[in-house]
């Protein structure tokens, strides 16, 4: 078991990508408090994971819901912090003629603001060692027609995960990011995209599919654990080969 005893908190922990990997630290003998703005969808989802999962309805741009989120977790379990995955995200197609500043701003206060208030407020209750994991997307390093916001954000992302660990190495306290291609999850319901276009992504995926969220969940797994204890302020791709291989 590679997070025994451990207590995880995973944002955005009730569908897609965050569930797979509280579904999967539950399985590696870890406690688990996930949170989510959506109470009932999360409450089912903390059904389904059992006794050893804590829902916590919050929103991760909020500094006073983190905050209790954090201490609510803490007191729960009568332990220390040791994994935060900053998971929780959202996609919306962008189109620069029709998007207003403030529309723009939107998805950076939840994509870079929530994560940055996910591992501020996370500070006090962290154990030591402490593993943190930034979900950013192979979007940080395309740029991609529609999605300018989503794809600034995602950049963001994996900048402050490498600051994030130039600023915590002293400390114990270890960065990464994940860069996820295509994943099959909830979040494509949001973006009004055709099956033609989803169908398209996926074609030029070089292993052909997109990921299914426990194959993200293992490689954020490896990122918790000690496994990759010499590693910090890296950007592990997951993504069928998408950023490295040339599609020609
Ligand atoms: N699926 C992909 O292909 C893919 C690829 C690369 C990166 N990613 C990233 O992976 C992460 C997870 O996405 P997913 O694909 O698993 O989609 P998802 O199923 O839609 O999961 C996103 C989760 O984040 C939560 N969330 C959204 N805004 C929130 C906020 N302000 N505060 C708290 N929770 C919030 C949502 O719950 P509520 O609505 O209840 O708040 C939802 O459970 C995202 O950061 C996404 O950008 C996904």
């Amino acid at each position: 078991m590679l997070l025994k005893h451990a207590l995880a908190v995973v944002t955005g922990g009730g569908s897609g990508i965050g569930f797979a990997v509280a579904e999967r630290f539950v399985s590696e003998g870890a406690r688990v408090v996930i949170s989510g703005r959506n109470a009932e969808k999360l409450q089912r989802a903390a059904e389904k994971l059992g006794e050893n999962a804590l829902p916590v309805v919050a929103n991760a741009a909020s500094t006073d819901d983190m905050q209790r989120l954090y201490q609510t977790a803490v007191g729960h379990f009568q332990c220390n912090v040791s994994v935060v995955v900053a998971n929780a995200g959202i996609s919306r197609q962008t189109p620069v003629r029709e998007t207003s500043v403030e529309q723009f701003s939107e998805v950076l206060n939840i994509n870079v603001g929530g994560v940055y208030s996910t591992v501020r407020e996370a500070l006090p209750f962290l154990a030591r060692p402490a593993s943190i994991i930034l979900v950013a997307s192979l979007a940080a390093n395309q740029g991609t027609k529609n999605f300018s916001a989503y794809c600034a954000s995602k950049a963001a992302v994996v900048s402050l995960a490498k600051s994030f660990a130039a600023e915590f190495v002293d400390l114990d306290i270890r960065v990464n990011s994940i860069s996820p291609g295509v994943a099959n999850t909830p979040i494509f319901d949001t973006l009004g995209m055709s099956e033609a276009q989803l169908l398209q992504w996926s074609n030029v995926i070089p292993m052909k599919r997109p990921a299914e969220p426990a194959e993200i969940a293992a490689a954020i797994l490896f990122l918790a654990s000690d496994a990759s204890r010499y590693m910090t302020g890296t950007d592990l791709a997951v993504d069928g080969g998408m950023s490295g291989i040339s599609p020609f």
